[in-house]
């Protein structure tokens, strides 16, 4: 064990343990952090079920879930038996008191045995609905009472709207204190999303260029050829604006526009994140339609595979009007940003899994060459790659080799994995040990949570008022409706192909596979 034999005892709850959730994410991330040696010595899992199940099935479940799920593949079979010891799981009926006397015996017992009290952590892999039933039932057994030592961890969707968020917030902060509550985003927990804040922050170089002065305006993609998959019933309700850019956008959008905070403390951080959602520009109703696009996708290839329109997956309805792809125009109005637009856009069925935030810097104030020679002049342009394969790319001219004096662009690049020859962590590794540290700083707050709300509430209303009559508007295997182009073209831009980076297995060469389009 390396670092986390510093770490406190930890009873780890999650309710509704034998769903999804658990067995792809939340098992693989901490057997993860179980091999690299971040675990706390004395740990274990107690989750809870509504079904019947013994301990020895749910770890057989979990191990499936593992296999398939963890960036290391298969499990080795004495890792495994070794980290499975502890994993336990019981049956409860969450919407009855007495199960909760039972749950907090169980845990005390386990304190009792270990000889100290624990880190009570409890985590709710739950359906919406189930959170004001189980946390007051959490305060009514008293297990909300130990400030320093029980955390609560939720999911999103984080409420509907802000009307919801703030009826949860309230919920939650009745019961718990904010410090003791961890909001998840798992876009904070990706490597390449927390290193916006170490690129930032930890050079020089950047910082002063950083504004509107240099930049001319920031596109974020987050693009995804898969579907909705079994998630009909909830993704109907949410779409795209809910679903992705309320949340995973606006948290990236904040960390390329926030201020340098005075230090690495959870509280200064998100701070200064808020301060960037209370500087976005309100939208008015009647200013949706320029502001926002909406679309759906119909039957398409992907791949060469041909996979079927939105109103055919399960659970949908024919006429539904949920949006499975949205892209948003911002602005900032402070005074690093004030004129900078900045271009969000996400949908399911696009042509490649690929997140990317592109930084488009303004062009020479003065072109010292002839004509001849800026012919394939572009003006530079920062690239994050976030996934699938995490890197930074800047481009930037240089002199073409040759007897007549020609501009080029050239990529300078930053491959993670070639770099440091290790495969990133997942974001729940990093999110869930950073639990057990009791470090906030990558999860939300209450009042950034409503923040984001507040950006997008009026196209939110706009859309749920006046349905799309031209559903479904995009193929799938393109990149969205026609309008998203126009959206952007409105003010002489275009969306930027995302630039897809190739790593081999080894990491030992990684590349540019396609030059992203001018
Ligand atoms: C989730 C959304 O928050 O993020 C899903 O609910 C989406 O609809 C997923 O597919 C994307 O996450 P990632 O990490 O695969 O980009």
């Amino acid at each position: 064990m390396k670092n986390g034999k510093s770490l406190d005892a930890t009873l780890f709850v999650i309710f509704g343990a034998a769903g999804d959730l658990t067995q792809r994410k939340l098992i693989p991330a901490l057997y993860n952090l179980y091999l690299n040696g971040w675990m706390p010595e004395k740990f274990e899992v107690i989750g809870t079920s509504s079904r019947e199940m013994n301990d020895v099935k749910f770890r057989d479940h979990l191990r499936k879930g593992v296999n398939q799920s963890s960036r290391r593949g298969k499990v080795k079979d004495e890792d495994w038996k070794n980290f499975a010891q502890c994993l336990h799981i019981i049956k409860m009926d969450l919407t009855e008191a007495k199960a909760y006397k039972t749950l907090a015996k169980i845990l005390a017992d386990r304190e009792k045995e270990w000889g100290e009290q624990a880190n009570r952590i409890f985590y709710l892999a739950l359906p919406p609905s189930m959170i004001e039933p189980v946390t007051r039932h959490l305060a009514a057994s008293k297990l909300n009472q130990e400030r320093k030592r029980a955390r609560i961890v939720v999911e999103k969707p984080f409420g509907h709207d802000l009307e919801s968020a703030g009826t949860l917030n309230r919920l939650l902060t009745g019961i718990f204190e904010e410090r003791q509550i961890f909001r998840i985003d798992h876009y904070l927990g990706k490597e390449t999303v927390q290193n916006i804040l170490a690129f930032r922050f930890g050079n020089t170089l950047f910082e002063p260029i950083w504004n509107r002065q240099y930049i001319d305006h920031i596109q974020i993609t987050v693009a995804e050829d898969q579907g909705i998959g079994h998630r009909g019933r909830y993704y109907d309700k949410a779409g795209a604006l809910r679903d992705m850019i309320q949340n995973h956008l606006l948290q990236i959008l904040c960390l390329i526009a926030m201020e340098a905070p005075v230090s690495f403390d959870d509280n200064e951080v998100r701070n200064k994140k808020v301060d960037v959602l209370h500087a976005i520009r309100p939208i008015s109703h009647e200013q949706v339609h320029r502001h926002a696009v909406r679309g759906q996708y119909g039957a398409g290839k992907i791949n060469g595979e041909y996979v079927k329109g939105y109103h055919d997956e399960e659970n949908i309805s024919e006429n539904s009007f949920t949006e499975t792809f949205a892209a948003i125009k911002l602005y900032v109005d402070n005074w690093r940003w004030q004129g900078v637009p900045f271009f969000l856009r996400s949908g399911k069925r696009l042509p490649a899994k690929i997140s990317e935030v592109s930084i488009q810097f303004k062009p020479v104030p003065h072109q010292t060459f002839p004509t001849s020679a800026t012919l394939d002049w572009r003006p530079n342009r920062l690239l994050i790659a976030i996934q699938p394969e995490e890197g930074i790319l800047l481009r930037f001219e240089v002199k073409k080799p040759g007897p007549i004096f020609q501009l080029s662009p050239v990529m300078m690049q930053f491959f993670y994995r070639e770099a440091f020859k290790a495969v990133p962590p997942e974001a729940y590794e990093t999110l869930l040990l950073d639990i057990m540290k009791n470090d906030a700083t990558l999860f939300l707050r209450g009042d950034q949570a409503e923040a984001a709300w507040s950006v997008i509430g009026p196209v939110l209303d706009v859309w749920s008022s006046v349905k799309s009559t031209d559903f479904p508007n995009y193929q799938a295997g393109t990149w969205g409706p026609e309008e998203s182009d126009i959206l952007i073209a409105q003010d002489g831009f275009s969306w930027i192909t995302p630039t897809t980076l190739k790593c081999q297995e080894d990491a030992s060469v990684c590349r540019i596979i396609t030059e992203p389009l001018p």
